[in-house]
């Protein structure tokens, strides 16, 4: 290749690379595999190096960073960066409502509702389309050069995309959006520093700010930033809505946030912040709010501003996820299995929307790795409806040195020894029903809703149950006499004739809700109807082997071990006898052999999907369709959840068909499968 045909090659791939950016950045549709793109990206460099007088800002070969800086510069702002009022109730949010449509003198208003996004506002000043200075908020009036750290993010274009003429943009242009670091990313990078011995980052957040505030810009490159634009500041040619601006900057390359809507009035608004709230947890990214904006550009400025903050904009936030509260002490719980749990007391904290007093902390090895001592400052996490946990323990806070954790050796309820599995992070009770916690777990676990549902049997009740010496197992649950339990405390005859009646109901069920209520270690209910599906009966399953039972879909080695355990145990195999002594008879699953409509039928799932992956499976396999786990050109369909990657960008690159949840959930509704 001589030196001109060189030029030529580098300036098509960068336009390459640069529509690959487009693609998976902007569009979120990926156009080519992570290798191909890998490659176009050696080659540039690779020609780039050899004919360095054509390298120039924009290439995409120059994200990596460079020397690094003795400080930021100071940056003013040419139009002041503003912060928002806030919102914290939906009367708060009916009075912004309110107060808009008197100063615009309408009833109805067009609003846009954005996630508000929990990293840090950045101003972009792009010069004939060349990103020139990146800049942070500082305090609204002056921030700092970031430019060179900006720059190594992939997300933001360094060059924008041309337009028809209708699109093109100004000469001299100012964006505005949030850097921010992907869930997935800030996982990522947090398990590799705890391998490899480094600092972790404390939260998705912090992590944004922090690698932006980097001297070194090689460092920047490293962190898996994203980035979404949110607003043009520029003084003319500008669509009068924001909305339709927003799409000019999607034009242009930046990447816009796709939960972005248009809504009506304060009920629009309400129902998008209910509606985010509820998905809040399957976002690929954190937010701690929405905001809404009113659409016309017009109308934002009849409404001005206020001090410092638009009149026409609010953000209306969500309980915090994290707060912090002293821990009290570390007691230990026992479950169903003997596993024993450490949980944090707490001083309550609101948290999430409730208030917390005790939070978990997973295992003897998490509290030595976050060090949590008693009397301790921490971070209490709840997100969503998981359990709140102790994120990160402030040891900057700590007085003195408290004493390190120890686990006990003994069950603090029967007394047994306590040991570790081998190759486990959990220590178990090795009293196994002996242990008074175990059984009663076991019981309550088997009445539970999901396994044979039988309701009025709580966690009080069955205690005072073992308490008497009444139930053991739970077999002695149907040799219960009304007798019996009109005696018992706060237990009338009604209430016992109420109990009598459900246990009467529960001695039919299906063999896996019976399965899955027997409380074999690790079958949950998607491998429980698995193994009732492939095995038909409760005697073939007791009977299979181990490799046997690995045959089965969505069983492995360990729970096939687990499984052939407990039916080894004979123990287990008496409380079986005795319920059908009771009575208790289990309807085998129906198999829809012969009406299987996905059969010859190959899928992969990939992604965040808001059901577990092995649920889909099942489901799928019991249409008839086989779930594999790489995409090739035979592959039927890919079901793509959240937050998808290689498997959908390879799926796209063969012209597999994508499959979105929602679409999912109604082709298996019309297969008859109930969700
Ligand atoms: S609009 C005048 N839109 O929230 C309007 N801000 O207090 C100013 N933020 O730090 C900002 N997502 O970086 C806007 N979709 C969004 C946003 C957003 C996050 C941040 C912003 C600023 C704070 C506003």
């Amino acid at each position: 290749m001589n030196r001109s045909e060189a030029k030529q090659r580098i300036g098509d791939l960068r336009a390459e690379i640069q529509q690959h950016d487009y693609r998976y950045y902007v569009q979120d549709a990926p156009s080519v595999p992570d290798a191909e793109y890998d490659r176009l990206m050696r080659e540039l460099q690779a020609l780039e190096s050899e004919y360095p007088e054509f390298v120039t800002p924009e290439s995409p070969s120059q994200r990596v960073g460079g020397e690094p800086l003795d400080g930021f510069e100071a940056v003013r702002h040419e139009t002041p960066m503003l912060s928002l009022a806030n919102a914290f109730s939906e009367e708060e949010i009916h009075q912004f409502h309110d107060r808009v449509s008197r100063g615009l003198e309408i009833d109805h208003v067009e609003y846009v509702a954005e996630p508000k996004l929990d990293g840090v506002a950045i101003s972009l000043r792009y010069t004939d389309g060349l990103l020139q200075l990146a800049a942070t908020r500082g305090d609204g009036v002056t921030g700092e050069n970031v430019t060179s750290n900006v720059r190594t993010i992939a997300a933001i274009p360094l060059q924008l995309k041309r337009r028809g003429k209708s699109g093109a943009w100004p000469a001299a242009l100012e964006v505005r959006g949030e850097i921010y670091m992907p869930l997935a990313g800030f996982e990522a990078y947090n398990r590799r520093a705890r391998e490899e011995g480094g600092k972790e980052l404390v939260n998705p957040r912090n992590a944004a700010a922090g690698s932006l505030r980097q001297l070194d810009s090689r460092l920047t490159a490293q962190r898996p930033l994203a980035f979404y634009a949110y607003s043009i500041v520029a003084s003319e040619g500008l669509p009068e809505s924001h909305f339709d601006a927003l799409a000019l900057l999607k034009s242009w390359g930046f990447p816009v946030n796709p939960e972005i809507r248009r809504v009506r009035d304060a009920q629009g608004c309400i129902d998008y912040f209910i509606g985010m709230g509820r998905k809040r947890d399957r976002l690929p990214y954190d937010i701690d709010g929405v905001v809404f904006k009113v659409d016309s550009r017009d109308q934002q400025v009849t409404l001005g501003f206020v001090s410092r903050a638009p009149r026409w904009a609010i953000a209306r936030k969500f309980p915090a996820q994290e707060e912090i509260t002293r821990l009290i002490g570390i007691d230990v719980q026992v479950g169903r299995t003997g596993a024993i749990t450490p949980v944090a007391r707490l001083e309550p904290v609101f948290v999430g929307g409730v208030t917390v007093t005790n939070a978990t902390l997973h295992n003897f090895d998490e509290i030595r790795r976050k060090d949590v001592r008693e009397g301790d400052w921490v971070i209490v996490r709840r997100a969503g409806d998981v359990i709140p946990e102790v994120a990160r323990v402030m040891t900057e806070r700590r007085e003195g040195e408290p004493p390190e954790f120890q686990m006990p050796q003994h069950c603090p309820v029967c007394g047994s020894a306590v040991e570790r599995d081998e190759g486990e992070a959990v220590f178990r009770c090795t009293g196994g029903l002996v242990c008074g916690a175990q059984r009663i777990q076991s019981i309550l676990h088997f009445a539970s809703r999901r396994a044979m549902n039988i309701e009025g049997l709580g966690a009080k009740l069955v205690v005072q149950l073992v308490d008497a010496g009444l139930v053991n197992s739970v077999a002695d649950l149907y040799r219960l006499e009304r007798e019996q339990l009109a005696g018992l405390e706060r237990m009338g005859e009604k209430s016992a004739d109420n109990l009598l009646a459900e246990l009467e109901k529960s001695k039919t069920p299906d063999l896996d809700r019976l399965l899955f209520a027997l409380g074999v270690r690790e079958v949950g209910e998607v491998t429980a109807a698995s193994l009732a599906r492939h095995l038909g009966s409760l005697e073939k399953i007791m009977a299979a082997s181990e490799e046997e039972l690995v045959e089965v879909p969505d069983v492995g080695p360990v729970v096939a071990s687990h499984v052939r355990a407990f039916f080894n145990e004979p123990h287990n195999v008496e409380i079986i006898k005795e319920l059908e002594t009771a009575g208790l008879h289990w309807q085998a699953p129906e198999t829809n052999e012969g009406e299987q409509p996905l059969a010859g039928q190959i899928w992969v799932l990939t992604g965040a999907l808001g059901m577990p992956r092995a649920r889909a499976r099942t489901m799928l396999e019991s249409l008839g369709a086989r779930v594999t786990g790489s995409v090739s050109a035979k592959t039927t369909f890919v079901l793509a959840g959240e937050a998808a990657g290689a498997k959908l960008r390879k799926a796209e690159s063969l012209g597999v068909e994508v499959l979105d949840e929602e679409t999912f959930r109604t082709l298996l509704q019309s297969h008859g499968v109930s969700l």
